[in-house]
């Protein structure tokens, strides 16, 4: 057991705060690095900044973590730049590092409620701004840390007792939530995405253990209501959180304002107060939409999301984009906000009708064909029957993919692009097909098999690696090819898409399996080929 703990992370995480209590707690002697930095050179960490520069400061700064742990036993609070460079990292190797994980909004908050003497030299300009930049620049760094906790909802004490768990190695423990698969930390948020058979039954205890209080707001849809919410509401009840349910009607169809419109109700009329919370057990739908209505009710309470399809579980309940369908088109009304907690119990698909989850695997496969050819092959290894490719493990894999996009890339200017892959045809054949014509897997998978010929007709894609992808996708029991949908209506649909930009049709097209780039010159000789052979 290393007698050192490294506490990292952004300004305004709460490190030496947090650094102090633990020490205490622990009998260990405390240390902050900037503090012995400032300390030793006489001067403060701005004037060493505007004299000597970055560099000399990270020079410096691996100097004091080195002298910091000549001695046991002692917590370290580390400058937020410590794990970027090799100094640091070599000392942080040497002890348990935490990374106390913290949304630059709340750091922002935070660091604006404590003043200091002299501009932090790396925060100059607007905070918020600077915070989301650097935490891109360090997210892999911080990322390296033994173990990260989301604080933006706990207080120091809390925080304090995780560490303290984490340290003593008990991941079984009271403090540490078991089978956390991704963590998403976005500008405005950070919170962990729990994939675990069983986990419907915890759902009260993780609301707690994330800092939710007050009362929970359960809304389903009636074809989850009736199969889960009991469950639902006894987990939130045993944990002591006041709950009451509401079931709006199952389909597309009511995605809707209107049925927003009766969620506010609800809600309203129940007094609901901001530190309550809204808990959104369903499919895509209920998930979309009620991550709306929080997000917009006394203008944002917080919510978390239990889905209970496997479309919903890899994809629709991670990321952040709630929202509604208007006459004119799908999803056109919504929000960004983020949940505080994603539950995923895979244990719910066993009700899940074999078309849906079929159409839920379409998203699962497309993030392994985009990022990750491990996944492809732990797929490929499984086929046969597609009921066993839905599994805990694979679940996991898949969502941890979208949430490291959606990390990167919150409001799809970069990186969350790759994920349309398989749905600029996709959503032109579900749009020429009227909405119940295919499910949107479905619709996605024809897509990609479309996306795949444009890539292979263009010379980026070899043959034998589409072969590959048509036969998982067959083997997942989704369709290669749409019958009886105009074309004409899937081209118009396909251009009048919101990710049209300057009227140009953006691609995303696979390099080879696990690697996939985005095109916008893609000669329609190409594209009409692929609609030829997707469109029977
Ligand atoms: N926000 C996003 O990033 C995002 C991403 C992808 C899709 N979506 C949205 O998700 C929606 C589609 O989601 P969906 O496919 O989950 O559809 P859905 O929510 O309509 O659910 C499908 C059907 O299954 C029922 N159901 C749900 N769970 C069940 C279970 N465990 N057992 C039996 N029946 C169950 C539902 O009542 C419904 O009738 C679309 O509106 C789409 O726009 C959003
Ligand atoms: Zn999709």
């Amino acid at each position: 057991m290393p007698d050192h703990i490294f506490l990292v992370g952004l300004s305004g995480s709460g490190k030496s705060t947090v650094g102090r209590l633990l020490a205490d707690r622990l009998g260990w002697s405390f240390a902050d690095s900037d503090t012995l930095i400032e300390k030793t050179a006489g001067r403060s960490i701005p004037a060493i900044f505007s004299t000597e520069g970055e560099a000399a400061f990270r020079e410096m700064e691996g100097r004091a973590l080195a002298r910091a742990t000549r001695s046991s036993r002692v917590v370290v609070a580390t400058g937020g730049g410590a794990p970027t460079h090799d100094a640091g990292r070599e000392v942080l190797a040497e002890g348990f590092t935490v990374w106390l994980a913290v949304s630059p909004a709340v750091a922002a908050e935070r660091l604006a409620a404590q003043p200091t003497d002299e501009p932090r030299p790396l925060l100059a300009g607007d905070p918020r701004q600077r915070l989301e930049t650097l935490l891109e620049s360090r997210r892999d760094d911080y990322a390296r840390a033994d173990a990260s906790i989301e604080v933006d909802g706990l207080t120091p004490e809390q925080v304090c007792d995780r560490i303290l768990r984490l340290w003593e190695g008990g991941d079984s423990s009271d403090d540490v939530i078991p089978g956390v698969a991704a963590t998403v930390t976005t500008p405005g948020a950070s919170y962990p995405i729990v994939v675990r058979e069983g986990a419907l039954a915890d759902l009260g205890d993780l609301c707690g253990r994330v800092g939710l209080s007050g009362r929970a707001f359960v809304l389903t849809d009636t074809g989850s209501g009736p199969r889960f919410v009991a469950t639902a509401l006894d987990s939130l009840r045993a944990a002591g959180f006041q709950a009451t349910d509401m079931a709006i009607p199952a389909g597309e169809e009511h995605k809707t304002l209107a049925t927003v419109q009766t969620v506010y109700d609800w809600l309203l009329r129940e007094r609901v107060e901001r530190s309550d919370f809204l808990v959104c057990l369903g499919g895509g739908v209920v998930t979309d939409l009620g991550g709306f209505a929080a997000a917009t009710v006394l203008r944002g309470i917080p919510f978390v999301h239990v889905p209970t399809t496997l479309l919903g579980m890899v994809d629709a309940a991670v990321g952040g984009k709630t929202g509604v369908d208007h006459a004119i088109g799908k999803n056109l009304v919504g929000a960004f906000a983020q949940p505080r907690l994603v539950l995923t119990d895979p244990v719910l698909l066993a009700t899940l009708p074999p078309r849906h989850l079929h159409g839920g695997l379409a998203e699962l496969v497309k993030h392994g064909f985009i990022l990750d050819e491990e996944l492809v092959q732990l797929l490929e290894a499984r086929a046969g029957d597609p009921a066993a490719l839905a599994t805990e493990e694979l679940i996991a894999r898949s969502t941890a993919i979208k949430a490291r996009v959606v990390s990167e890339d919150e409001r799809e200017s970069g990186a969350r692009t790759l994920l349309n892959y398989g749905h600029t045809i996709g959503h032109g054949i579900e749009a020429a097909a009227g909405f119940s014509g295919y499910l949107h897997g479905e619709a996605v998978a024809i897509g990609m098999h479309a996306a795949g010929r444009v890539a292979c007709e263009t010379g980026l894609l070899p043959a034998a690696a589409l072969d590959r992808q048509q036969s998982l996708l067959r083997a997942c029991g989704l369709p290669e090819r749409a019958e009886g949908v105009d074309r004409d209506a899937v081209v118009s649909a396909m251009r009048s898409d919101k990710k049209v930009r300057d009227g140009a049709i953006s691609w995303v097209l696979l390099e080879r399996i696990g690697q996939a780039a985005v095109y916008r010159d893609v000669p329609d000789k190409a594209v009409e080929a692929a609609l030829d052979a997707v469109l029977a």
